[in-house]
């Protein structure tokens, strides 16, 4: 299956990003999941990709699900199975009662539960949208890192080349259990919600896969 295909499953602030920044490194974009559909095909149109349904986006090798954690469900329903693709979460578990689902596991972990057969990652979820596209145009070691978590090793590859492209320093941080660093809310001993460029990420990485606290959050 190619992983340049890629299909998005709610292209607004992040996936918007994405989508943007994937077109213009050679990927074949389809935008999904929207109130409005003019909002999808505009977008389209702009990137010169398409526009469909979320089963449509869900046919490519590669997908992006990145709609509000309260629509989850719905875009799940719509995209169908995702058994065999590469699914890259990008949201973060905002709501009431949010705590209480998850019941002390990672939101990643509950979202890879939902969807049986892919091989789920998590990416693009700690920095803001407006950040991320500012950041995506960076060169060198200006560049900003986006965290990557998944139990798949070869989906996380995919997934780093994705958001390699997309301009970032792509860092496999953690497994979908070992994630939580990566999760809402900002917080000391947390990369959520912290800028880091590759210079920093080898000391996260060792204290997150040895159980440690991280370094403190740089400064740039
Ligand atoms: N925004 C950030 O700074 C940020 C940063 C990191 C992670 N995240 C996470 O990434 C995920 C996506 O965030 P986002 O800010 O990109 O979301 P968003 O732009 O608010 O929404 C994503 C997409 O969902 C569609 N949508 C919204 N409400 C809908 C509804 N009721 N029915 C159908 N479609 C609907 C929107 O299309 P239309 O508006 O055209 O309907 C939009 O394309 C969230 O889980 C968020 O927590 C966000």
């Amino acid at each position: 299956m190619s992983h340049t295909r890629l299909g998005i499953i709610g292209a607004g602030h992040i996936g918007g990003n994405i989508a943007r920044r994937a077109a213009l490194a050679g990927y074949d974009v389809t935008v999904s999941f929207a109130r409005d559909p003019a909002n999808l095909t505009a977008l389209a149109a702009e990137i010169g990709g398409a526009a469909g349904a979320p089963a449509e986006a869900a046919t490519a090798g590669l997908v992006v699900l990145s709609v509000p954690w309260g629509l989850l469900d719905e875009a799940l329903a719509q995209a169908g199975s995702l058994a065999g693709r590469v699914v890259i979460d990008t949201t973060n578990q905002f709501g009431r009662g949010v705590a209480a689902t998850l019941n002390g596991h990672t939101a990643a972990r509950y979202n890879a539960d939902r969807m049986p057969g892919a091989a789920y990652t998590k990416c693009f979820n700690t920095l803001t949208a407006g950040f991320q596209a500012e950041a995506a145009t960076r060169h060198g070691a200006d560049r900003v890192v986006q965290w990557i978590a998944g139990d798949d090793t070869q989906a996380k590859k995919i997934v780093a080349e994705l958001a390699e492209a997309c301009g970032y320093v792509a860092v496999d941080l953690a497994d979908v259990d070992g994630c939580g660093v990566m999760e809402a809310p900002r917080r000391p001993g947390a990369v959520y919600g912290e800028e880091y460029r590759q210079t920093d990420a080898a000391a996260v990485v060792a204290a997150v896969q040895a159980g440690r606290p991280i370094p403190p959050a740089p400064a740039y």
